[in-house]
């Protein structure tokens, strides 16, 4: 194999890879050609199914250095003090396909693999602290509102401004998609999120809910539209070049790790639901709690066998880190190693970049390309007599009460439910030029869009905020008097009073 000779599927070596075997030198090619088969046969099947979403990603390798103690809120050997863990990461954008432009208007798919001694924990997340929407059912409509049109093929303005219009929780996203840092700079000039509210317990089985921010240390820089245009003129890769070329350049990108932490007692408390993804943790309020610093040093050595063949899994967590109530969250739980079996194939964890770094032990059989022992002869049930397979009981997560009925319960319907609030604290913090940014990249980006939604999108600013309201409405071309009308309205009421184009 060193010596880079050509031979067959099975070792054999190969004589002739240029010239088909024919029959006479001006003669057909023979079904003989056994070489010719094997290759074009290979080649045909090369290109796997991209992802749903995040289609267009880039990779690398890193680690995760422990410099602060928070052992009183996790148990996790990955979080301990002075820890240094391996990691693989998956920067993204979300709706583009796999030949996509990187520097596109969108948020920013941000998947860790940490190869941690207690096995892989994977947090999938993104650039941003929040979600468009709280309910796995709206999932599958987000992707389809975003990506193109079943009619026309293309991207659809009026499709993805419906869509979001129609679920006012989607407010604080929307903002900070068409604010700067919707197209940020470079995957390395950028913070990220888990998004959702996970949970940690410690070693004396006490739980705590906690968010993860991810701070990039290269500094927050973005692209204005002009800018982005011009990149992509000359370089769909941007990002993915970017971040390559750092790595080889020896300049490695950081970004310093912190948590927020909030009790049990606090979130039964606390004045908006903390397990709804739309919604923030407020920082004056539950401060940001340094951990580490993340690091990204190594480039992988083959795009395919490690970039497009990673699969991250929310469901992957370790002793000392668990989930919350998050509807969303829950549904990924599913998602991720469904789209996997999918894509990958069922034991797409014997794929390198995903194979943990300790010794596996699921007990789990057969299915296709299995390319370990298959666990050789050992029992294959559970339980047996031979001590093998036997769960670690030790690891028990701390029970958590849990009262209601079972119902499909709206959270529009909760009293303390406000889609508007945090948008408009976002808007009121940024500079004179940020906001007039964010209000001509909306009216740029929604142009094409019939007025009916642009109005519910004029009055969920209204709500926000008066001067954000006002100004959209005056970008937008639209009669604030009506705006100021339609925001008296409950949702519900917006929807049926802008229904009609
Ligand atoms: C219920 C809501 C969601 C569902 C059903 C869902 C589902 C999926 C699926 C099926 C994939 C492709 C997986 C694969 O083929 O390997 C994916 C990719 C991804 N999702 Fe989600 N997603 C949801 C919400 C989110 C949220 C809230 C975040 C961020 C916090 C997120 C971040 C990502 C990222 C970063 C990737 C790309 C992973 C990679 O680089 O391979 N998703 N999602």
């Amino acid at each position: 194999m060193s010596d880079h000779k050509l031979t067959n599927e099975v070792g054999a070596p190969v004589a002739d890879n240029d010239c088909s075997l024919t029959v006479g030198a001006r003669g057909p090619v023979a079904l003989q050609d056994v070489w010719l088969l094997e290759k074009m046969a290979h080649f045909s099947r090369e290109v796997i199914p991209e992802r749903r979403m995040h289609a267009k990603g880039w990779g690398a390798y890193g680690n995760l250095k422990i410099t602060n103690d928070i052992s009183r809120y996790t148990k996790a050997k990955v979080l301990q003090p002075g820890k240094v863990t391996e990691l693989f990461i998956r920067f993204s954008t979300v709706a583009g396909e796999r030949g996509a432009a990187d520097a596109e208007r969108d948020i920013r798919g941000t998947a860790v693999k940490f190869y941690t001694e207690e096995g892989n924990w994977d947090l999938v997340g993104n650039n941003t602290p929040v979600f468009f929407l709280r309910d796995t059912q709206h999932f599958p409509g987000l992707n389809r509102a975003v990506k193109r049109d079943p009619r026309t093929g293309l991207r659809s303005a009026q499709n993805n401004w419906d869509f979001w219009t129609l679920l006012p929780e989607s407010f604080y996203q929307r903002t900070i998609t068409m604010s700067d840092r919707g197209i940020p700079k470079s995957f390395r000039h950028m913070d990220f999120f888990g998004e959702h509210t996970y949970s940690f317990y410690n070693s004396n089985n006490k739980r705590y809910w906690c968010k993860f921010h991810f701070l990039t240390q290269q500094g927050l820089a973005h692209l204005t539209n002009d800018e982005a245009a011009a990149v992509i003129a000359n370089d769909r890769e941007s990002h993915g070049r970017d971040l390559f070329e750092s790595i080889e350049r020896g300049n490695f990108p950081k970004w310093k790790m912190h948590v927020q932490i909030m009790t049990e007692e606090q979130a039964k408390k606390h004045y908006e639901n903390p397990f709804d993804v739309t919604k923030i943790w407020r920082e004056n309020e539950f401060p940001l709690i340094s951990v580490g610093v993340l690091q990204l040093n190594r480039n992988p050595e083959n795009f395919f066998a490690e970039v497009e063949q990673a699969a991250f899994n929310p469901a992957h967590v370790v002793p000392g880190i668990g989930f919350s109530p998050d509807k969303l969250l829950q549904g990924r739980l599913f998602a991720y190693g469904d789209a996997q079996r999918y894509r990958l194939g069922v034991n797409h964890n014997l794929i390198p970049v995903n194979k943990a770094h300790v010794p596996v032990s699921d007990s789990h059989r057969d299915g296709q390309m299995r390319t370990d022992g298959n666990y050789g002869r050992t029992p294959a049930y559970t339980p047996n007599s031979y001590n093998y397979w036997t769960a670690q009981p030790m690891n028990m997560e701390p029970p958590l009460d849990l009262e209601g009925s079972l119902y499909r319960f709206d959270p529009a319907n909760d009293p303390t439910d406000d889609n508007f609030k945090a948008g408009g604290e976002l808007y009121r913090s940024m500079s004179e030029s940020e906001k007039q940014r964010l209000i001509s990249n909306t009216a740029e980006n929604i142009s094409p869009v019939t007025k009916n939604i642009k109005y519910r999108h004029a009055v969920h600013c209204y709500l926000a905020d008066e001067d954000y309201g006002k100004r959209m409405a005056a970008a937008l071309g639209l009669d604030i008097a009506r705006v100021r009308e339609l925001s008296k309205h409950d949702n519900k009421g917006l929807i049926q009073a802008t229904i009609k184009p």
